[in-house]
């Protein structure tokens, strides 16, 4: 079986595929992951002359060390499959990932996973196209621990919340905001999806937050996200872009702190003791653990 590829997610950006323009800046942000978007972004009019310029833009711009995915339509669209062929048979040598949304099941993935190997076979590509899966229907919300399991080739569940609060009937003014009821809203969505993602070596994502002129709200929707093993969030406008990989970086001084804690744990345990007091508190194996997620991002990061 091939090894995962560890991907940055701190920050998803979604550019919409038919504007030549925002893609060549996006080329150029330094963000961790952008998906050109060919479904809610996109005109039905525009989605056939979308695939053509997002060929385009994977082939022809200098994407860095972001990594590139494209997000096609549902597979209940006559655009699906067409959009798969068409982006993977001009651009797939450039191309790192397929965003599914609207996944219903397992079987949603597993479609899209051996429509994947048979054009790598064809195409004699060398890399595995990864897979990203937006869970946003409550069927898929109740399905969510079957589709964490569906496929190797699945890197990371995310949370859609703007078609989610239509699909479960939750009234809400803007896409990713509060909606003014008490507590977060989203608490227990974004528990059970961030579960089911580290049982099976998942990347989790938050999703949207339509207001872009309230950076506020959206690092506090963010931070929720972190706090819970949330590995990144979207961003729909530039300026969330840095909100986002500023949120989701460790601080420098957690990062030295935790593997200093990992130094004096393990000089603990050569002189046979489990556990021992570190800054007054008690440390274990479990602090150990929970500090080793931290240096595992810093390494990602490269801090
Ligand atoms: N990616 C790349 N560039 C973007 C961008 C994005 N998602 N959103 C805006 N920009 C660019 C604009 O083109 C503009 O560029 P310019 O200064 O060179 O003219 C600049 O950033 C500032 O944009 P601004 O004028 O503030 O907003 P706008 O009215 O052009 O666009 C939206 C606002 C909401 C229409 C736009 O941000 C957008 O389309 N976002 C993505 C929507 C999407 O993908 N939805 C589906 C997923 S939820
Ligand atoms: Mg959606």
């Amino acid at each position: 079986m091939q090894e995962k590829i560890k991907r940055l997610r701190r920050c998803q950006l979604s550019v919409p595929g038919s504007s030549e323009k925002m893609m060549a800046k996006a080329a150029g942000m330094g963000v961790d992951f952008v998906f050109l978007d060919l479904e809610d972004a996109v005109a039905p009019s525009e989605k056939r002359p979308a695939r053509r310029k997002i060929v385009d833009a994977l082939n022809g711009l200098d994407w860095g060390r972001t990594t590139r995915c494209v997000r096609i339509n549902d597979l209940t669209t006559e655009y699906a499959y067409e959009d798969i062929i068409e982006v993977v048979e001009g651009a797939g040598r450039n191309l790192d990932v397929i965003m599914l949304p609207k996944a219903m099941s397992a079987a949603d993935v597993q479609f899209v996973d051996k429509l994947l190997s048979m054009m790598e076979k064809k195409l004699g590509l060398r890399h595995r196209i990864g897979i990203d899966v937006l869970i946003e229907e409550v069927e898929a919300m109740m399905n969510v621990e079957a589709i964490a399991a569906s496929t190797p080739r699945l890197e990371c569940l995310i949370f859609g919340m703007g078609d989610y609060s239509a699909s479960q009937g939750v009234s809400m003014r803007d896409i990713g905001g509060s909606g003014g009821y008490p507590g977060d809203i989203w608490h227990y969505q974004r528990q059970r999806l961030t579960i089911a993602a580290r049982a099976h070596r998942l990347d989790a994502v938050d999703g949207p937050f339509a207001d872009f002129r309230s950076p506020d709200a959206f690092r506090e929707e963010a931070r929720r996200a972190m706090i819970l093993g949330m590995v990144g969030k979207w961003a729909i406008h530039p300026s969330q872009v840095e909100l986002a990989q500023e949120v989701f970086s460790p601080a420098a001084s957690d990062v030295a702190r935790a593997r200093d804690m990992i130094r004096a744990y393990d000089e603990a345990l050569s002189q046979g003791l489990g556990a021992v007091q570190y800054e007054g508190k008690m440390i274990d194996i479990a602090s150990v653990r929970i500090v080793k997620n931290l240096v595992q991002r810093a390494d990602l990061i490269g801090m």
